[in-house]
C-alpha cells in the first residue's frame, strides 16, 4: 500500500468512526475494529502477524478452535518444530517432508505467508548426527559438507514457499554463560568456527534466490552497554555489520521476543532504537517467537487475582512495546507470536523451575487475555505522522 493511499484509508476510517459515534448504538453495521482480525489489522500497516503452529494441535479434530484461530487472526505462520533438522531428517539420507508440507498447503489455504524456522541451529539436531561427530565417525570436513548439503536439500525443497527463512539461529552465546565474554557458541562453532555463518548464508542464498535470509536470536531487542563483550545486541549488530560489509547475502535479523514480566525489560523507544538501527545498516527486521511469560507462584497457580492480574497486565505491557517498537520501524516486516493460546505453549514444558507460563495471547479456553486486546488496540490506534507502512525487503544478490 503507498502512503496515498494509505492516508486516504485512514481519513475515510476515521470518518466512518465519527459516523459510528454518531450512529444510534443499534445500527452496528459498520465493522467495529474490535471486530477484526489481527491479521486484518495488520495489513493498515503491511504488516505481517504470525505464530508459531504446532501441528499436532492443528490436525487435532478434538480441538477445532486451534485451527479455526490460526487461520482467522495470522497472515503468517511459522513451523514450532517440524522444519528442525531433526523432524526432518531423522535418519540419515531419509527426509519426512509430511508435516512441514502439511503447513505450507495450510498456508496457501488461507493465504498466509512463511517463516522457515530453521535452517542452522544447535538443538533439535537428529541424533545420527551428534553421535557420528561425538564418537568420530563424522569428521569436521565431513560435517561441513553434510550442513551444506542440508541447507541446499531443504532451501530447494521449499523454494518459491518460504517468505523469510531463518538461516541461522542461536549462534551468540549469553553473559551467564561461561566464559562470560560473549562469543559464537555451540555445536557449529565448536566444529566449523564462526565462518559457518556466512557459508550458511551463501548456500541458503544460492538454493533460493527470492526467500529473505535471516539471523534469529533472543535477548537482541535493546542495545545495552554498547561494549560487544557483554551486550549481545552490539555483538550481533557487529556481525551481521560484517557480513553486510563483506557481501554475505543477509537481509533481515530476527528478534526472537522471548520476554519475562520479572525481568527489567524494555520501553518502546529502546526498541524502536535497536530496530532502526539494524535496519540502517540495510536489514529488515522482524519480531519472530513473541511470548512474555510470568512465574506461577502457589498463588496465582491457586488463583490469586491480586498475584495474576499484574502479570497478566504486565504481560499485554511488553506485547505492547515489541509491536510499537515494530510498527515505528518501517523495515520491521513481521510480528511474530511463539503459539497464540496458553493451551499451546513451550513456556510451561520449558521453563519449569519455577514454573511459569500465561506467555500467550489468549488463555487455555481461546479466551483473549489483554495481551489480545492490547495488540489489537495498537494496531488499530497506530496511524501517520508517526507510523506508516512497511516498506518491502528485496533479497540480497
Ligand atoms: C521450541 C519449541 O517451541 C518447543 O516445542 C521445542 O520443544 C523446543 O523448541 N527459540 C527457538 C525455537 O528458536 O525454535 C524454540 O522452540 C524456542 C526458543
Amino acid at each position: 500500500m503507498n502512503v496515498r493511499r494509505w492516508l486516504t484509508v485512514g481519513a475515510v476510517a476515521l470518518v466512518a468512526a465519527g459516523a459510528l459515534n454518531a450512529m444510534p448504538a443499534t445500527a452496528g453495521h459498520v465493522t467495529d475494529p474490535a471486530d477484526q482480525s489481527l491479521r486484518t489489522l495488520g495489513m493498515r500497516h503491511d504488516l505481517f502477524i504470525g505464530t508459531a503452529v504446532d501441528m499436532a494441535a492443528l490436525a487435532d479434530p478434538a480441538d477445532p478452535q486451534y485451527r479455526e484461530k490460526v487461520a482467522a487472526e495470522f497472515s503468517s505462520v511459522t513451523a514450532e518444530n517440524v522444519m528442525k533438522w531433526e523432524s526432518l531428517e531423522p535418519t540419515r539420507g531419509t527426509y519426512d517432508w509430511g508435516p512441514a508440507d502439511e503447513l505450507i498447503a495450510f498456508a496457501k489455504q488461507n493465504r498466509q505467508r512463511v517463516r522457515g524456522h530453521v535452517l542452522v541451529w544447535h538443538n533439535q539436531l537428529p541424533g545420527w548426527l551428534t553421535a557420528g561427530v561425538a564418537d568420530g565417525t563424522i569428521s569436521d570436513t565431513e560435517l561441513r559438507d553434510i550442513l551444506k548439503n542440508h541447507i541446499t536439500n531443504v532451501v530447494r525443497h521449499f523454494k518459491g514457499k518460504i517468505w523469510q527463512w531463518d538461516v541461522v539461529n542461536e549462534a551468540v552465546s549469553d553473559p551467564w554463560d561461561n566464559p562470560p565474554t560473549l562469543h559464537y557458541k555451540g555445536f557449529w562453532a565448536q566444529h566449523l568456527g564462526e565462518g559457518y555463518v556466512a557459508d550458511a548464508f551463501r548456500w541458503a542464498r544460492a538454493a533460493d534466490p527470492k526467500a529473505l535470509l535471516f539471523y534469529n536470536d533472543y535477548n537482541i531487542e535493546a542495545f545495552g552497554s554498547g561494549n560487544p563483550a557483554d551486550d549481545k545486541t552490539q555483538f550481533v549488530y557487529d556481525m551481521v555489520k560484517q557480513l553486510r560489509d563483506s557481501g554475505v547475502p543477509i537481509d533481515g535479523v530476527g528478534s526472537q521476543g522471548h520476554l519475562g514480566t520479572q525481568y527489567g525489560n524494555y520501553d518502546t523507544f529502546q526498541v524502536a532504537d535497536a530496530l532502526k538501527r539494524f535496519g540502517d545498516l540495510g536489514l529488515a527486521t522482524a519480531f519472530t517467537e513473541v511470548d512474555v511469560r510470568s512465574q506461577l507462584t502457589e498463588k496465582v497457580r491457586a488463583g490469586d487475582s491480586n498475584e495474576i492480574n499484574p502479570r497478566l497486565q504486565a504481560s499485554a505491557g511488553n506485547f505492547s512495546v515489541l509491536l510499537q517498537a515494530c510498527l515505528s520501524s518501517r523495515h520491521c516486516l513481521s510480528f511474530t507470536v511463539w503459539g497464540f493460546t496458553d493451551k499451546h505453549s513451550w513456556v510451561p514444558t520449558w521453563f519449569t523451575d519455577p514454573p511459569e507460563g500465561l506467555a500467550t495471547l489468549y488463555d487455555e479456553n481461546y479466551q483473549p487475555k489483554r495481551a489480545y486486546n492490547i495488540v489489537k488496540a495498537d494496531l488499530v490506534f497506530a496511524g501517520a505522522p508517526y507510523v506508516l507502512p512497511r516498506i518491502p525487503q528485496r533479497p540480497r544478490r
